[in-house]
């Protein structure tokens, strides 16, 4: 962000607090989500940022502060209206959250039938163009167990998409997936950034850290250019800074997508496996 550049919210969060029994997991939160922008957070597992997400998506009702987006404060919204709001809004789950018994079309096409009266060539358009979109073209046919786990989570985030979301949410894009894959999906994800005009959440780990003072002494590059918030560093905001990024594989067939994450490495089979690959061409060597 240039000096003096002033950015607007979309989502404005005001002491957000929320506790489960006697565990607080969010405490006293304030900040500003601004439009247009990837926002990223980070932090441990059970740091409470799924309940964060939650909470941004009207899901979870906080104890205490206000969540405002578009002039309307989350909380104190009447169903009808939280719904309207929450139409305006794509989630990538954590697990992508497929129904396992249908197609990947029918998965994409289910909240065009749930929420909208378009007809099913209407909708035929629209799933063919957001399976474009994430990389995933010819692929309606299969099922979710027959592709890999990032071809998954590029499905889960087709069917984010298709109602055109002014907000997105990806609760932890690189959960379960090999450093490759996961180096593919950041990559389409920055260029969805730059073809939508939406605003990103992204929401990961990225590290694993034991505690807050381990990420806030961290000596990694990638960590020292995030907590400094500035665009000169490993993470790709500007043009010069990564020329070793993989493709964007937005527009590309299923199978396209999946041969060039093979010939960068990536493990054969659901994308599980913890394989090496090539990531570190990507800078991307996890736990180093
Ligand atoms: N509905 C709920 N009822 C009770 N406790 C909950 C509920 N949802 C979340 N929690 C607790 O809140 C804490 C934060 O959970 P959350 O799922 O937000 O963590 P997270 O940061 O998303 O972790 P991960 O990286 O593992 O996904 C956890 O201790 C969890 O057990
Ligand atoms: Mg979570």
């Amino acid at each position: 962000m240039g000096e003096g550049e002033t950015l607007e919210a979309e989502i404005s969060v005001r002491g957000l607090t929320k506790a489960f029994g006697t565990q607080t997991v969010l405490e006293d939160i304030t900040c500003d989500i601004p439009k247009g922008k990837i926002t990223l957070m980070l932090g441990p597992s059970g740091t409470g940022k799924s309940v964060f997400l939650k909470h941004v998506m009207g899901l979870l009702r906080p104890d205490r502060g206000e969540i405002w987006i578009d002039g309307k404060n989350l909380p104190a919204l009447p169903s009808r209206e939280l719904y309207k709001i929450r139409r305006r809004m794509g989630v990538l789950f954590q697990d992508g959250a497929l129904f396992g018994s249908l197609s990947i079309y029918d998965n994409i096409a289910f909240p065009l039938r749930e929420h909208t009266r378009k007809s099913e060539s209407e909708i035929r358009s629209i799933v063919n163009e957001k399976l474009d979109m994430v990389g995933l073209g010819g692929a309606e046919k299969k099922l979710p167990g027959e592709i890999s786990g990032g071809m998954r989570k590029r499905a889960g985030l087709a069917r984010g998409l298709v109602l055109d979301p002014e907000i997105v949410m990806f609760d932890e894009p690189d959960s379960g997936l090999d450093p490759v894959r996961t180096a593919f999906l950041n990559e389409l994800i920055l260029d969805l950034n730059r073809q939508l005009e939406a605003t990103f959440i992204v929401v990961t780990h990225l590290v694993q850290f034991d505690t807050k003072e381990a990420m806030f002494n961290s000596d990694l590059p990638v960590v020292r250019q995030f907590l400094a918030g500035s665009t000169k560093g490993p993470i790709g905001m500007s043009e010069e800074a990564d020329q070793t990024k993989p493709v964007s594989t937005s527009g590309m067939s299923y199978e396209e997508t999946e041969e060039l994450e093979r010939v960068a490495g990536a493990p054969e089979g659901n994308g599980h496996a913890e394989g090496n690959g090539h990531a570190e061409a990507f800078g991307l060597k996890r736990g180093a």
